[in-house]
């Protein structure tokens, strides 16, 4: 209510700026200029809420970004490297456009992320080989969490890199040249050494469900090899993995577009038809204000990122709330269409990233004063301007203003419906409900925040610094797989331990143990690799090959190689009953590292069986 109140004074005054605005008419756009101007602020201070260990909603957290305060369904009082990385760009953004008291915030961050580089997780270890660093995500106090989960994740270090290096430019610019160099790039050079080592192998996507090459993921990689190789030139350095920026080029440029849009997951077989929101969220991240619209890194203003843009929104025109839409106006966005993660609903933060694709779009086109419709592009001009032809419109052109006009309005258009289905508290959860709108699962999603933040940035026209896209924009005619090895150093001046290399070393645990549908086993034991005996860092088992004949679990597990350790089974019951530990401790020593291969274990559980609690 406050907003139309504020918009009706406000429509009052503005009479006169619309004349001169880009926009359009004061009477259908005030009223949107002040939600946006009003949610900022609240964004910006949900993200800060959400930031450990002295923000309001994240006590409890070490010196990390919480996903969400929510604690169940879903429990995301994690911290994420992904949205922790998507969240300080967007803070660097902000300090670099001139919010001088978020330094600190950037600067915790620095030191909580090479800490955190060096934690040893179910990913793998840090040293000698990087593996840990694909880790997705760790307890809020920055420990390993142990669940079973979608790993690993290859676009969290890229990401991680991204921020960094936007930091780095702005201490190189003011001065401080050393602590660039000294401080901040051997973070970078470690995310540097492990995309440039693992690029080309395959992970789980950003939405953390399917494993193989994620078209986001990729993009990320490239953007990162092609800016830390221009950043590794100023700090006068090398750029671990800058030889893969072209291979990982092409492998975008040819392998992931179908002739109309990208197929977000490659490598895979699930029955989707690749239309994603990932795709979106993926070309705003690589955004360049000085890119080229035909640069095969798919730039938000190239013709094929435009086709998929078109191609993914009209996915997502079943959800209820989405119908009777025209074609020229947004709706509601979700992940993708198959989806049934929380009611597989409309998504805040993919509904305004189609918003900053088009304000991105509509800046390129502005900087470069030209615009070229093709015939890939087309059919997505064609919807907001019927009277589109074949051809580059100039600034010269008077044709040129009235489709950058049309293009921002239809951008405004998604930030309305994000409007609409935003609370009065102004508050943003993960989703809203495809059929009445209402927000749905995680609340106060930090992520949702730190995009509707960056939406807002590029619609007032607050552009990130060009990453030099232009670098690296002609790939080889044939792709190839490549890989060179990383070299991982912990970031001790900004704050890492001095961990030196330990050998993990892979064990296979059976056990057979009869269960009912519904019981749950794991194990758990005195290592930190097993749980150091909290239930909550306990390794969960797989019932893959549970048989009646044969009622076995297993689980792989890479433990501290020559440690002794000492641990249990322990039964989870299906209606929250008391966990129910084996009666004796088993113990073992893990053989020494170097001695190659891997052991197996098979045990007999030893105890009292469990019963459903019939909930
Ligand atoms: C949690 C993930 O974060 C989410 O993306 C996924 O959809 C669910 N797990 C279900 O696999
Ligand atoms: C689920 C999303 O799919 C994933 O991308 C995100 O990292 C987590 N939730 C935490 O927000």
């Amino acid at each position: 209510m406050l907003f139309s109140r504020t918009a009706t004074i406000l429509s009052l005054l503005c009479v006169q700026a619309t004349a001169i605005s880009p926009r359009g008419s004061a009477a259908s756009y005030s009223s949107l200029d002040s939600f946006i101007a009003s949610e900022r602020k609240i964004a910006l201070q949900g993200v800060l809420n959400n930031i450990g260990p002295d923000g309001s909603k994240a006590s409890g957290a070490g010196n990390y970004v919480i996903a969400s305060p929510s604690k169940t369904n879903p429990d995301y009082f994690y911290t994420w490297t992904r949205d922790s990385a998507l969240t300080l760009k967007m803070l660097v953004d902000e300090f670099i456009f001139g919010n001088r008291a978020l330094q600190p915030q950037i600067e915790k961050y620095v030191k909580a992320q090479a800490i955190l580089q060096t934690v040893t997780n179910p990913s793998g270890t840090f040293l000698p080989n990087g593996l840990g660093l694909g880790e997705p995500k760790y307890e809020v106090d920055g420990t390993r969490f142990n669940g079973a989960w979608g790993r690993p994740q290859r676009d969290g270090p890229a990401l991680r890199a991204i921020a960094l290096m936007a930091y780095s430019d702005w201490l190189i610019n003011h001065n401080q040249f050393q602590r660039a160099k000294l401080v901040i790039w051997p973070i970078i050079a470690n995310d540097l050494s492990y995309i440039g080592e693992y690029w080309n192998q395959t992970g789980y996507d950003l939405w953390e469900e399917v494993l193989g090459s994620s078209f986001f993921t990729v993009q990320n990689q490239h953007r990162a090899f092609v800016e830390a190789g221009n950043l590794a030139n100023r700090l006068g350095v090398e750029s671990p993995g800058y030889l893969n920026a072209l291979e990982a080029l092409c492998f975008l440029n040819q392998s992931f577009w179908n002739g109309e849009y990208i197929v977000s997951n490659i490598n895979v077989d699930n029955g989707r038809t690749g239309l994603d929101g990932a795709s979106i969220l993926g070309s705003i991240s690589i955004f360049d204000i000085d890119g080229s619209c035909d640069s095969p890194n798919l730039q938000p203003c190239s013709s094929r990122a435009l086709s998929n843009f078109r191609a993914v929104v009209n996915s997502f025109r079943f959800y209820s709330i989405n119908a009777g839409i025209k074609n020229n106006s947004g709706i509601a966005v979700g992940r993708y269409a198959e989806d049934i993660y929380q009611g597989g609903n409309p998504w805040y933060l993919l509904t305004t990233a189609a918003a900053e694709f088009l304000y991105d779009a509509v800046a390129q086109w502005r900087n470069q004063k030209k615009l070229t419709v093709d015939s890939t592009s087309i059919n997505f001009f064609r919807d907001l301007y019927p009277s589109i032809k074949l051809k580059s419109y100039t600034n010269r052109d008077n044709e040129f203003n009235k489709i950058l006009n049309v293009v921002t309005k239809y951008a405004d258009s998604f930030v309305a419906i994000a409007q609409k289905y935003t609370p009065s508290s102004g508050s943003l959860a993960e989703q809203f409900d495809r059929n009445t709108g209402a927000p749905i699962s995680a609340n106060d999603l930090t992520w949702s925040y730190a995009a509707f933040v960056t939406m807002a940035q590029r619609r007032s026209g607050q552009y990130p610094a060009s990453w030099g896209s232009a670098a690296a924009s002609v790939p080889p005619p044939n792709c190839a797989s490549s890989s060179s090895q990383g070299v991982y150093v912990p970031a001790i001046a900004a704050g890492a331990p001095n961990v030196t290399a330990t050998c993990q070393y892979p064990v296979r645990f059976y056990v057979n143990a009869t269960t009912y549908y519904g019981e749950n086993l794991y194990i758990i034991g005195n290592t930190t690799d097993l749980g150091a005996w909290n239930l909550n860092s306990a390794l969960p088992m797989n019932a893959g090959m549970y048989t009646t004949e044969n009622p076995v679990w297993y689980v792989d597990a890479q433990l501290t190689a020559g440690e002794p350790v000492s641990y249990v089974y322990v039964r989870e019951q299906d209606c929250g009953q008391a966990p129910i530990y084996e009666t004796n401790n088993r113990t073992s020593v893990v053989p020494e590292c170097g001695t190659g291969g891997s052991t197996i274990r098979r045990d007999v559980w030893v105890g009292s069986g469990g019963s459903s609690g019939g909930c």
